[in-house]
């Protein structure tokens, strides 16, 4: 991709980001949904915030960015909790924005020459950066205006069922032990991504599709969150003390029917797209009643590289292993990135929802979070090994 069709597409997800403030209200922006989520408003002012950290901080060297900004906007600074109290009127923060975002365009449309050996800028790497990180925030950001959704479904009325169980079929494809590419290259990837590297893969099987949700509404059915022999202790633990029973989008109509909760409020559930809304513990029961296992993330990879895998980038798939570095690793602009999240209690998921822009959707992708998260729009695909 040349630089201007970068630029542009860093315009759009700017504008995009601007978009979602622009139409929410002053308590909407600044409204904590969940506990996992900051307000709607702190996600376009953290975008705007390391865009000026990279291009004006960094690169042109115009010193440090105002002080009570930068303790705002850098995660370790504020908690989640403070930051919507912090956080500036609708007014001040769009115009902030739009100015700020323009400058960035501007500054990065016009590159100087002396620029042309900075390691940030080799081969537009902080325009990908940009727009990947800008990307990530605003699924992040539908995720909160999914929080609030929830917070006000209204089970009377809420559509009729059409989700019927469905006892997972498994049509699968058999991948043969071998020697497959893993990992990215710049100037898209990010620091986790590389070095790309041989992995040593033994024989396994992978399905072709996600789970579905009429195939999540049979374990359900099936007792799938009242049998502990499923479970995993520490998922079990989890799903009794949080009373789970569904997928986190997933509600009850008044006449007792499931429906999904989006963005713009209840939807049917349609049987064949892939379930969504549910944890790795969830995703790991699931595996398990299905006879299967949830895949190591060098397979899912290997699989989607060879083209075999379909329905991909509908809902974000957990993996069984954690988030680690790859082989040869190093932290790439900042530590903070990666690094902070190869504790082991992160996993690795792959693919991309439907929320995920396609920036961001690529075979060497890898997305972490910990094991009981389940405001992620993600779901899973069943592996079978050693068949
Ligand atoms: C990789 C999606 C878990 O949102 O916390 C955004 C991405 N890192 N800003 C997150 C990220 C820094 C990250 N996830
Ligand atoms: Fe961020």
């Amino acid at each position: 991709m040349n630089a201007q069709s970068s630029i542009g597409e860093l315009a759009e997800i700017q504008s995009l980001l601007l978009a979602l403030v622009e139409d929410a209200d002053e308590n909407t922006l600044r409204e904590q949904y969940h506990p996992d989520l900051s307000p709607l408003g702190w996600h376009l002012g953290h975008c705007v915030f390391i865009e000026c950290l990279w291009l004006q901080e960094e690169i042109l060297g115009e010193g440090k960015l105002g002080g009570a900004i930068r303790e705002l906007y850098t995660p370790p600074h504020t908690p989640k909790s403070e930051r919507g109290r912090l956080l500036p009127s609708k007014h001040a923060l769009l115009d902030w924005a739009r100015e700020r975002q323009a400058f960035s365009l501007n500054a990065l449309s016009n590159p100087r020459p002396e620029w042309r050996d900075h390691p940030l800028l080799t081969d537009d790497y902080l325009i990908h950066f940009l727009i990947q990180h800008n990307s990530q925030h605003y699924e992040t950001m539908l995720m909160v205006l999914t929080q609030r959704a929830l917070a006000r479904f209204e089970p009377h009325g809420a559509g009729r069922q059409t989700l019927q169980p469905l006892h997972p079929r498994q049509e699968s494809v058999d991948i043969p032990a071998g020697q497959y590419r893993i990992g990215g290259e710049r100037p898209t990837a990010y620091d986790n991504e590389v070095p790309q590297q041989p992995a040593e893969l033994r024989p396994f099987t992978i399905s072709k599709r996600p789970v579905s949700n009429a195939e999540y509404l049979a374990f359900m059915q099936d007792g799938g969150y009242r049998r502990k022999e499923l479970w995993d202790s520490a998922g079990w633990e989890w799903c009794r003390h949080h009373r789970v029973l569904c997928p986190d989008h997933w509600r009850r109509s008044e006449e007792g029917h499931w429906c999904g909760i989006g963005v713009a409020g209840a939807y049917q559930l349609a049987g064949n797209e892939p379930v969504c809304g549910i944890s790795q513990y969830e995703a790991s029961a699931f595996a398990r009643w299905a006879g299967g296992h949830l895949p190591h993330e060098y397979e899912w990879e290997a699989a989607c590289r060879l083209g075999v895998l379909q329905q991909t980038g509908r809902a974000w798939e957990w993996c069984d292993n954690p988030f680690h570095p790859y082989q040869g690793f190093t932290a790439f602009p900042y530590p903070e990135y990666s690094q902070p999240w190869f504790d082991g209690r992160h996993y690795s998921l792959r693919g991309g929802s439907l929320h995920t822009r396609a920036s961001v959707k690529r075979p060497s992708f890898r997305n972490f979070h910990e094991a009981d998260k389940r405001h992620i729009f993600a779901g899973l695909r069943l592996s079978y090994r050693n068949r």
